[in-house]
């Protein structure tokens, strides 16, 4: 595996890869875990080449969020993607990204609006940004975003329908399904920072949203289903719930009943951290 950190060395990179067949794109800021390395290894069914990026996106962070303590292991990341078969890494530095006088954002509105939207104003300028900058950075035939950061996957497949980018492959903007662990707790770079006892507590989350889907599959009204998540987090250790709403799975509209296209949002707090998690609501 190849690794660049400026943008010369990646252009040569990329056009020498692009010589011998497609380029799959996967984004990252690194902390890899099994769900990351999923990507790759779907990435590596659709595309010749996968490349992979690692960069901490200064822009998608808040004022008072994590961005000094998100976990940042670069050599450990690097072993991670070689075994995987990754062909390119771009890890640039935040000046390479944004060079002094840097001074343009992308703004999605509609979909980014409620949810993580509301909750972290700005993050999904942040993230419209940075992702349009590496689609034109590495030019990839496709690219791969996990479904855990579902309203992510629509913030970016709304820019990529209105910007006209042109990536070729048919199913372009590929999500990937939540990897769990075990007890079914969606795995996250963020998991990393809960102790032993909140990280078993966290499990409560995944199950409370399925006996929310039960419910409402069940066919019971929405707000007491939700009222009651809420609560069956509260009473299993999590100390605030940010959201846990209903939505369409495209618009990201909010519902006020299962369309037969819905999906549970949860974002909810434990021991510091903020967990989120989404799910269909279907059998
Ligand atoms: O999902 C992430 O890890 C980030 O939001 C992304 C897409 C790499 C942009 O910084």
């Amino acid at each position: 595996m190849q690794t660049v950190t400026t943008l010369k060395d990646l252009r040569q990179a990329v056009d020498d890869l692009r010589l011998t067949g497609s380029l799959a794109l996967v984004p990252t800021m690194g902390a890899l875990h099994e769900g990351h390395l999923t990507l790759m290894r779907e990435a590596a069914q659709k595309a010749r080449h996968v490349v992979a990026s690692i960069f901490v996106n200064p822009r998608q962070f808040g004022p008072n969020e994590d961005l000094d303590a998100y976990p940042r292991q670069l050599a450990e990341d690097s072993a991670k993607l070689e075994a995987e078969g990754v062909a390119l890494l771009w890890a640039p530095g935040v000046a390479e990204m944004y060079p002094q006088g840097y001074a343009t954002n992308v703004s999605v509105s509609g979909v980014s609006a409620g949810l993580c939207g509301a909750d972290r104003p700005g993050h999904f300028d942040g993230v419209a940004t940075v992702v349009l900058k590496l689609f034109n950075q590495v030019r990839p035939d496709m690219a791969l975003f996990g479904e855990k950061d579902w309203q992510q996957l629509a913030v970016i497949r709304r820019m990529a329908r209105d910007l006209d980018l042109t990536l070729p492959h048919v199913d372009a903007i590929h999500g990937v399904a939540i990897v769990r662990d075990p007890d079914g707790l969606a795995m996250s770079s963020r998991n990393a920072y809960l102790s032993p006892q909140d990280r078993a507590n966290a499990a409560v989350l995944p199950r409370a949203m399925d006996a929310a889907i039960a419910d409402l599959l069940a066919g019971e009204p929405v707000a007491p289903v939700l009222a009651a998540l809420e609560e069956a987090l509260l009473a299993g250790g999590f100390a605030s719930v940010d959201y846990a709403e209903l939505r369409d799975a495209d618009s990201i509209a909010l519902l006020p009943e299962d369309n037969g296209n819905a999906r549970l949002f949860v974002a909810a707090r434990i021991g510091g951290t903020r967990l989120i998690d989404n799910k269909a609501v279907s059998a």
